[in-house]
């Protein structure tokens, strides 16, 4: 959360910071800010909003080719425009801006700060604060910034203007994501690639406890202790055309349409020269030496883990539990002999699976991560990784990443049961590519998902998904999905719990939409959609071809029955869309969220 830019170079640096932060707005978009130096000095733009609102109150005939910005998901201090990056010190002369949370600032701001007034309410500046107090003390710039990193706790990627010299960025990072991009004459920083695409495609990754001094012809790279660091640049393969939406009015129309590639990309890339399906020979190992695998996640990518227990147990023949990360690193159940940990992260960023990652590590377990962004903390610091190759995923609610999160987890599951000699009667790949047709089947009838959308979901305050099995867990994705986007309040649940309880929200008119792609069960949630009908619902069935009925509103094709989430969740995307559109919300970038959640 948040995204920090940087441009050093012989260009107009406001344009320049203005369409990085655009690119970066995934990453937070209450309040936006840049920093422009020229030899006058530096001069602060911020406004709480989107970098639409920014963009509106930048000075246009300000010029400089060196500044710094800020895009923000605010943690300490609310959203608005004191609160809002870039901060400066008491004097003006140092200028920051931060992306994560610093954790100790209270005690720094007590044992340092107690004669500097505060000018907002953030942890980010006690930073800059700092720096001008050791610089007011008579060491250099850089001193005093290596003296405050030194002595801040928490997670950081930092980029600070000193107005005393308009030829340097200095810049830092400690667990939060920060690269420096290379050019002819320029160079640049970011949270994220995508940010400088336009402008380069070679980056050096920086590590924890990095100090950079960014020069337009030059970088410095060194350790927090001043030794000094070399690495090379690494050239990033995204096009930049990959990252603009190019006709669709939303991010997230483009990535479900793009499901069906997805599913075939992973097929392709998971395919070894004989044309089967394979992973990495050291994580084909790792799993099956395990004797029980730990699957940690967040969100949606949390109920792709539900999914993918499944997968495991019933091919590979390996236990699995699924934990929610932010709980898993404060509670720690007994674990098996031989564990295994799979952490599944679309980012490869999320805070709360990474302080799971770095317990695991503490106590010298394996650790898989399945993610969609190569070198992302999490895929650094695990001992193996599985890509999505889903291609970036802007828009906040995860679709498509969700999608090749099954897929990955079904072949890393089906290869492994391959390889411990159990019995699976069927071809993955094969039912995989059934599965990616099916999927386009479903984005083509997008004219019928609205207008589902529009009978269902027009009037109402809440909505209920009901599935049994592996429907249960799409239906919990399903209604995540139309809670975030389009603020109807939703609900996912066990088919045959809803009456133990919650069925008594259910009244006249309220939508209940259930999920039949299972034959075991398949009677079974008929029976719950009849008890909830009985009650006034307005049931939508979503059955799948074989086990449908007359009335159902939606028969999906028929597939593989463990494949079948891949496809169910599919019109639920949809239909969560339309509903946001149809009510006005701002689909790819809903209230109060961010894409990539740095903070615990
Ligand atoms: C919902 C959504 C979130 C993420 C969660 C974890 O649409 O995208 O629930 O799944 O924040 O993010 P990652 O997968 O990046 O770890």
């Amino acid at each position: 959360m948040c995204g920090i830019v940087g441009y050093n170079g012989n260009l107009d640096a406001k344009e320049i910071l203005l369409k990085g932060l655009e690119k970066l707005e995934y990453r937070g978009y209450d309040s936006a800010g840049i920093a422009i130096q020229n030899e006058k000095g530096v001069t602060v733009f911020k406004e709480k909003g989107r970098i639409a609102d920014l963009r509106n109150i930048v000075d246009k005939n300000i010029g400089g080719k060196i500044g710094i910005g800020h895009t923000r998901w605010a943690t300490h201090g609310e959203p608005n425009r004191i609160n809002a990056h870039p901060h400066q010190s008491a004097s003006g002369r140092f200028t920051i801006v931060h992306n994560g949370v610093i954790e100790n600032y209270h005690l720094l701001q007590r044992e340092y700060l107690k004669d500097v007034p505060m000018k907002s309410d953030t942890d980010t500046e006690v930073i800059v604060q700092l720096v001008e107090l050791f610089a007011n003390e008579g060491l250099s710039t850089e001193e005093a910034f290596r003296k405050t990193l030194s002595l801040l706790h928490g997670s950081y990627a930092i980029a600070l203007l000193d107005n005393k010299n308009n030829e340097v960025i200095y810049v830092a990072k400690n667990k939060s994501p920060l690269l420096v991009g290379i050019g002819k004459d320029f160079n640049v920083v970011a949270s994220d690639a995508m940010a400088m695409l336009q402008l380069t495609n070679q980056f050096i990754e920086l590590q924890d406890q990095e100090v950079v001094l960014v020069y337009k012809d030059k970088v410095e790279i060194s350790k927090l202790d001043g030794s000094p660091v070399a690495r090379q640049p690494y050239t990033v393969e995204l096009d930049a055309s990959d990252i603009e939406k190019g006709t669709y009015p939303h991010y997230m129309l483009k990535e479900m349409d793009e499901q069906p590639g997805v599913v075939r990309k992973i097929i392709q890339e998971y395919s070894n020269d004989a044309g089967e399906l394979t992973i990495d020979e050291a994580i084909l190992s790792a799993i099956s030496e395990s004797d029980r695998i730990y699957i940690i996640a967040a969100g949606t990518s949390y109920h792709a883990g539900l999914v993918g227990k499944q997968y495991f147990e019933k091919l590979a023949g390996i236990p699995v539990e699924v934990h929610i990360a932010s709980e898993f690193g404060y509670n720690i159940p007994l674990l098996s002999e031989k564990p295994l940990f799979i952490f599944i992260s679309q980012s490869g960023e999320t805070a709360d699976s990474r302080q799971v990652l770095v317990k695991v590590k503490e106590l010298g377990y394996p650790a898989l991560t399945i993610t969609n962004v190569a070198g992302s903390t999490l895929s650094r610091e695990a001992d193996y990784t599985l890509l999505l190759y889903a291609g970036p995923e802007i828009a906040v609610a995860s679709t498509k990443a969700y999608v090749a999160q099954l897929a990955v987890l079904a072949i890393s599951a089906y290869v492994t049961g391959k390889r411990k000699g159990r019995k699976i009667d069927f071809d993955l790949k094969h039912e995989l590519a059934i599965a990616a047709n099916a999927i386009q089947t479903i984005v083509d009838s997008k004219e019928e998902l609205h207008k589902i959308s529009k009978e269902y979901l027009s009037h109402t305050r809440n909505a209920f998904f009901i599935g049994r099995t592996i429907d249960y867990y799409v239906s919990l994705e399903g209604a995540l999905k139309l809670k975030e986007i389009s603020y109807i309040q939703a609900e996912g649940f066990a088919g045959g719990e809803l009456k133990h309880g919650t069925i008594a929200l259910i009244e006249k008119g309220t939508p209940v939409f259930a999920l039949v792609t299972q034959a075991p069960v398949a009677l079974n949630i008929r029976g719950n959609v009849k008890e909830v009908v009985a009650r006034g619902a307005n049931a939508c069935v979503i059955s799948m071809e074989g086990l449908d009925e007359h009335d159902d509103r939606l028969v999906i094709p028929k597939v593989h029955p463990l494949l079948t989430p891949l496809v169910s969740v599919v019109p639920l995307q949809f239909i969560s869309y339309y509903a946001a559109l149809d009510r006005g919300c701002d689909v790819d970038k809903p209230r109060n969220l961010a894409k990539s959640v740095t903070v615990e």
